[in-house]
């Protein structure tokens, strides 16, 4: 990503063509051009330099294409429907109904051997970028079920309402919120809702064994509110000064009238959470990270004026106002980035403010990364502006002081005016959907990310004979010390690959004859079926450059075919 700064040095502006790459998991800026001493010529220089360099990028596709014109294989990205992705799922072993034997339970699902690998690997990279890649975050890892006066004083108890509807056509029973009532018609059929009442989805539960001396609990439909409660412990143990963090990956617990489209409305799931804490009106100091940030705006104005989004640089969005905090504007892009980074196609997304009857208890303005699912466009990622309601309630509830001490040694009640909100499984849901690929054969080949690959690669004898399974057993033996590998003898060597294509596995390993002399392997492209011959004593170290992405697959080895 490539954007224009200027610096003023002396008094005088000066402007630089500035790009952003991903090295060892941290953002870094590096400078590629000076462009001169006015915005009109820096414009100007840097549609050129951009011009030439994609040209001599094409070139050298040029050349690549002839040269591998025999080794070239054809992926074409599939749309499939939520019910085909089910399917798939169960099939592969990634995700299936929970009690699968006894019917499933509404709501409920299950991950397999893959998909608990998926899984913990989106929930470590969504980690290692937010909390261990950050100076300013810290995270907690708090209990599900907490004291009940948490949701007291958040107004989850009272206030955290939905409303049960039926279908007067179809009998279709859904949840709607307050403000839709009277104006939503169903999705089914068209037809009009009936009110069944309001509904609270937090799951009542009973903390100790003996009924009379019990007491009400939930469990948490949010992992937001236990980082507000620990707020000050947080503070205080971390050292952490504002601007800062806390981050929580956890489950959470909603009890959905109508759980749906898989995994994208469940009673149990999980979430990736940030609260990020300011003083008041303190500025965000990373603007510039915005700057040729791209997406479509979705804002209020244009959903009542019925109008389409726009597509939108993030920065001049904050500085047009159209979205009114630069910590908002920079968070989403933060966010969108990282779907981007991890594989997500950027044109499956977009952000949507909430309409004023729309926003929750606690919101004074909230955007939605929305993504384009098979069924519509539909919420992933919510950003809500909490201002200081949590620390407030529980000030208030607790009477305990939640305030803090200043840069400048005031005594201050932090601000959140941007909270990042994932649902680990609508993440998993995006990463598979964008992955989903098939060969000319019709063969699926799902192109995840290394990093989020569930098997990182698979160890393959050519021929089931003790010399070759001895070497490809000690392989895997190896590469097993570091990542989950595969370790595969039965059936044709192409039967082998497609097996791992279907699940993601980036690399495949093949012990053949030459390896009995030369004492290396080939390792196998997912993408490209291309394959390099490398020195089995420098496998591993190979291997983990290839997964975190820091040599080219052609530059790693010998390139054989
Ligand atoms: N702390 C703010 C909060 O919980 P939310 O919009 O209710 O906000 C945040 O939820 C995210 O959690 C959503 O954007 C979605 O990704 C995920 N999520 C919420 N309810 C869900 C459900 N029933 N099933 C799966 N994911 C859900």
């Amino acid at each position: 990503m490539s954007f224009i700064v200027k610096k003023t040095i002396s008094g005088k502006d000066y402007y630089y063509l500035n790009e952003n790459k991903r090295i060892d998991g941290k953002v870094k800026t590096k400078t590629i051009a000076y462009l001169g001493k006015t915005k009109k010529d820096a414009k100007q220089k840097a549609k050129k330099l951009m011009e030439n360099v994609s040209s001599e990028k094409g070139k050298e596709q040029k050349k690549e294409t002839k040269k591998d014109k025999m080794k070239e294989v054809k992926l074409e990205h599939k749309e499939i429907s939520i019910e085909e992705l089910t399917n798939f799922c169960k099939k592969k072993g990634f995700v299936f109904r929970s009690s699968d034997i006894y019917g499933g339970f509404a709501g409920f699902w299950d991950f397999g051997s893959v998909g608990s690998e998926l899984k913990k690997n989106l929930k470590d990279a969504w980690w290692r970028y937010h909390v261990h890649g950050r100076e300013d975050i810290v995270g907690i890892d708090g209990s599900i079920i907490t004291n009940p006066k948490v949701w007291e004083a958040s107004g989850h108890v009272t206030s955290f309402v939905d409303v049960a509807v039926k279908c007067k056509k179809c009998g279709n029973k859904t949840k709607l919120d307050k403000h839709e009532l009277g104006k939503k018609k169903c999705e089914k059929c068209g037809g009009e809702f009936i009110s069944k009442g309001e509904f609270n989805p937090m799951f009542i539960t009973q903390v100790g064994p003996i009924k009379e001396d019990s007491v009400q609990a939930y469990l948490r439909p949010e992992t937001a509110q236990l980082i507000f409660a620990d707020f000050k412990l947080v503070q205080e143990n971390a050292r952490m000064q504002l601007p800062f963090g806390i981050a929580q990956v956890g489950k959470s617990f909603r009890n959905e009238i109508s759980p749906r489209d898989f995994l994208f409305r469940s009673r149990e799931f999980e979430q990736m959470e940030i609260e990020y804490f300011i003083e008041e009106k303190m500025k965000c100091p990373y603007m510039d990270e915005c700057k040729g940030v791209n997406i479509l705006v979705y804002d209020e104005k244009k959903q009542i004026d019925d109008k389409e989004p726009k597509l939108m640089d993030l920065y001049d969005a904050w500085k047009k106002q159209i979205i009114k905090t630069d910590w908002h504007a920079y968070w989403i892009a933060k966010e969108f980035e990282w779907f981007v980074e991890l594989g997500a196609k950027p044109e499956n997304f977009r952000i949507r403010q909430h309409c004023s009857d729309e926003k929750s208890h606690y919101s004074i303005d909230t955007w939605d990364l929305e993504y384009k699912f098979p069924m519509g466009w539909r919420e992933l990622e919510g950003f809500a502006n909490r201002g200081n309601f949590d620390l407030t309630q529980h000030q208030e509830y607790s009477k305990k002081s939640m305030e803090i001490m200043s840069k400048d040694n005031k005594k201050v009640l932090a601000h959140v005016v941007c909270e990042p909100s994932l649902g680990v499984e609508r993440a998993f849901l995006v990463f598979i959907f964008d992955a989903y690929f098939k060969n000319e054969k019709g063969e699926v080949v799902l192109k995840l990310n290394p990093e989020l690959a569930p098997i990182k690669a698979a160890v393959f004898p050519i021929v089931k004979k003790k010399e070759f399974e001895t070497i490809a057993e000690n392989i895997f033996k190896d590469l097993k010390k570091e990542w989950n590998i595969v370790y595969d003898k039965s059936r044709s060597i192409g039967r082998r690959y497609a097996r791992n294509d279907e699940v993601g596995t980036p690399y495949c390993i093949t012990v053949d004859g030459d390896s009995l002399k030369k004492k290396d392997v080939t390792i196998r492209n997912r993408d490209t079926t291309k394959q390099v011959r490398v020195k089995i004593s420098d496998l591993r170290n190979i291997l983990r450059k290839l997964i975190n992405q820091e040599i080219e697959f052609e530059n790693c080895g010998k390139l054989v075919r």
